[in-house]
C-alpha cells in the first residue's frame, strides 16, 4: 500500500473506516485487560499545533507511547513554523526525519499543500474545515452503545462547523441520515453538502431536526479564531441550545454527543452533557483507541 494521508474521512473508504473502528474497539477492550501490543516500536510521531489542544494532543502521544513509538509536539512558538518557514519546506524536512505528521491548523488548503510535499502519511488535527479524527471517536462511541449506525438519524444543532462538515462526510461513509439545523447565514458550505448527497435533510427549525433522531450533536457556537464573534453567535445561535425541552422529541433512547471542549448553558445545558442520555466522557477516551487504529492503518 503506498502513503495515504488521513486530511479529511473521505480519503478512506467505508471498509477501512469500519475496520479501523472495529479495531479501536478490540484494542481497547484487550488495554482493559492490561495488554499492550507495541505495533510501532521506533515509530515517531511529529505533531504541530497552531491552534490549542487537549484531547487530541494527549490522545495521540498517549497512542504512540502505548504503540511503543514516540511523539514530538512541536508549536509555532518555538519552531520556525512560526517563523514563516514555508509550509513546503517544512513538510519535507520533517519528512526525512519522523514516520507520520499530525497538524491542527487554520485552513484547510495549507494542509493539503503540507501533504502534497510530505512523503509520509500526514493526519488532520483538526482544521477549519474538517475534524475527522472526532468523527472516528463519534462513531466508535456509537457502535459501543447502540451498535451499528447504519439507517439511523443523527441531528446536528447549531454552527455549520468543521465537525459539521465531517459528520456531512461521515454521513455517506457510515450511511446514515443527517438532519442539519443552523441558522440560514451559518450552514455548512455547499461544495461539501454536495457530496454526501441525498443523505442531508438541511433544515433551520431544531425541532424538526431533533425529532425521533437517535443521536443529538452539538459543538461550540464560536470556534476556535471565532473568538470576537462570540456574543454575536450567542444570540443567533440561541434557540440551537441542547437543552431537555429539545432533547425531550428525540428518541428515548437517544445519545447525546459534542466533540468536548463544551460551554454548559450556552450550545448545551448543564443536565443534558452532564445526564444520562450523554455520551460525551467515551467519546472523549475513545480519541485514544480510535487514533492507535488509524496511527497502525497509516504506519504498518
Ligand atoms: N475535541 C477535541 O479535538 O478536543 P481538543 O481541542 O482538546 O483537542
Ligand atoms: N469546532 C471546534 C472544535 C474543537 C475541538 C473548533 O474548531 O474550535
Amino acid at each position: 500500500m503506498g502513503k495515504r494521508h488521513f486530511l479529511c474521512l473521505t480519503d478512506l473508504n467505508s471498509n477501512e473506516l469500519h475496520d479501523i473502528i472495529e479495531r479501536a474497539i478490540t484494542g481497547k477492550q484487550r488495554l482493559l485487560k492490561g495488554k499492550i501490543q507495541q505495533t510501532l516500536k521506533g515509530k515517531v510521531l511529529a505533531m504541530i499545533f497552531e491552534k490549542s489542544s487537549t484531547r487530541t494532543r494527549v490522545s495521540f502521544e498517549t497512542a504512540m507511547a502505548h504503540l511503543g513509538g514516540h511523539s514530538i509536539f512541536l508549536s509555532p512558538d518555538d519552531t520556525q513554523v512560526g517563523r514563516g518557514e514555508p509550509v513546503e519546506d517544512t513538510a519535507r524536512v520533517l519528512s526525512r526525519m519522523v514516520d507520520c505528521i499530525m497538524i491542527r491548523t487554520y485552513e484547510h488548503e495549507k494542509l493539503q499543500r503540507f501533504a502534497d510535499y510530505s512523503d509520509v502519511p500526514v493526519i488532520n488535527g483538526l482544521s477549519d474545515t474538517f475534524h475527522p479524527c472526532q468523527l472516528l471517536a463519534d462513531m466508535q462511541t456509537y457502535y459501543e452503545h447502540r451498535g451499528s449506525i447504519k439507517g439511523k438519524t443523527v441531528a446536528w444543532l447549531g454552527d455549520g462547523n468543521n465537525m459539521c462538515h465531517s459528520y456531512i462526510n461521515a454521513a455517506s461513509l457510515f450511511d446514515f441520515n443527517l438532519r442539519i439545523a443552523s441558522p440560514e447565514s451559518y450552514r455548512p458550505r455547499t461544495e461539501i453538502l454536495q457530496s454526501a448527497g441525498n443523505h442531508i435533510e438541511l433544515l433551520t427549525d431544531p425541532k424538526a431536526a431533533i425529532k425521533n433522531a437517535d443521536l443529538v450533536v452539538t459543538d461550540v457556537w464560536a470556534s476556535m479564531g471565532q473568538e470576537a464573534e462570540s456574543e454575536l453567535r450567542k444570540a443567533i445561535f440561541r434557540p440551537y441550545q441542547v437543552n431537555a425541552g429539545l432533547m425531550a422529541l428525540a428518541k428515548q433512547d437517544a445519545l447525546f454527543m459534542h466533540c468536548l471542549p463544551a460551554h454548559r448553558g450556552d450550545e448545551v445545558t448543564a443536565d443534558i452533557i452532564d445526564g444520562p442520555q450523554s455520551v460525551v466522557w467515551d467519546e472523549a477516551g475513545n480519541r485514544l483507541h480510535s487514533q492507535k487504529a488509524l496511527l497502525e492503518f497509516l504506519l504498518k
